[in-house]
């Protein structure tokens, strides 16, 4: 495929590595060549398959809003902008494209994620629960999308909506805790993300399996359904 990254920060370089390893041919625009989405016009993007952003939340919804004006599919990696999802599947879905976003392209994340699910009847039976994230000292957003989306999957089964604590420091690649405790145990569970290399590998994967498809997708629901690695 030949696909447009936008952002060559630390996952975003990361994203070019993986994909190139995977046989795809990647141009990458930074923040100097392409303010406010201005690169993003339909002759840019004529060639290209699927658009992958891992930006800011300063800039994406600048980004999501001139793919979609391109009818170009696009892989939403960058997290701060949930607020929006609304707006943004309804144009998504107007337009008749595609986009798959994720608060974490991680496959370990994504079943941690339903390890909590299982979990989180825990409130319903006594337990106190909180969530705790740690992240390094650039992180922009706070409390970070997957701390959102772990806190929305235990308010889903549920109702009640956990405390999140973020921590910021040093270069911590991502670190996640669903405590839930009670008189009598405490059950911890935790996701350590080792390097960025795992976000990468889903992300070029979700770009993979996007490509040609019209919708709008949150990577939790699709990533089963992912070919064999
Ligand atoms: N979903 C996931 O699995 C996942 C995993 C990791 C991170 N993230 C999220 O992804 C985002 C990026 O994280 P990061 O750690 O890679 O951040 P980072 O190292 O700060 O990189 C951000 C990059 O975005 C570039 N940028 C800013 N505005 C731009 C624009 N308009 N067009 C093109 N590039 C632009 C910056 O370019 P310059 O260097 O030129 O200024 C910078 O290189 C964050 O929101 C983070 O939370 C998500």
């Amino acid at each position: 495929m030949h696909l447009l990254l936008l952002g060559r920060g630390k996952t975003g370089s990361l994203v070019k590595e993986v994909a190139q390893e995977r046989g795809h041919r990647v141009d990458v625009l930074g923040a100097k060549e392409n303010p406010h989405a201005s690169a993003l016009t339909s002759d840019r993007l004529a060639h290209i398959e699927v658009v992958i952003d891992f930006t800011t939340p300063h800039s994406v919804l600048d980004n999501i809003e001139a793919c979609i004006r391109a009818h170009k599919n696009m892989v939403v990696g960058t997290t701060g902008w949930y607020g929006e999802l609304p707006r943004i599947r309804q144009m998504v879905e107007q337009a008749g494209t595609g986009l798959l976003y994720a608060a974490n392209f991680s496959i370990g994340v994504n079943l941690f994620f339903d390890i909590a699910r299982a979990a989180a009847a825990a409130p319903g039976h006594g337990y106190l629960g909180q969530i705790f994230e740690r992240h390094h000292a650039h992180k922009k957003d706070a409390p970070s999308g997957t701390a959102v989306q772990l806190q929305r999957i235990v308010r889903e089964v549920c109702g009640t909506d956990l405390e999140v604590t973020s921590f910021r420091e040093g270069e911590v690649v991502g670190m996640h805790e669903l405590v839930l405790d009670s008189p009598v145990d405490t059950i911890y569970l935790c996701h350590d993300a080792k390097s960025r290399r795992g976000f990468a590998e889903g992300a070029v994967r979700a770009a993979e399996w996007l490509a040609g498809r019209k919708g709008f997708f949150d990577f939790k629901d699709i990533w089963r359904s992912l070919p064999a690695k």
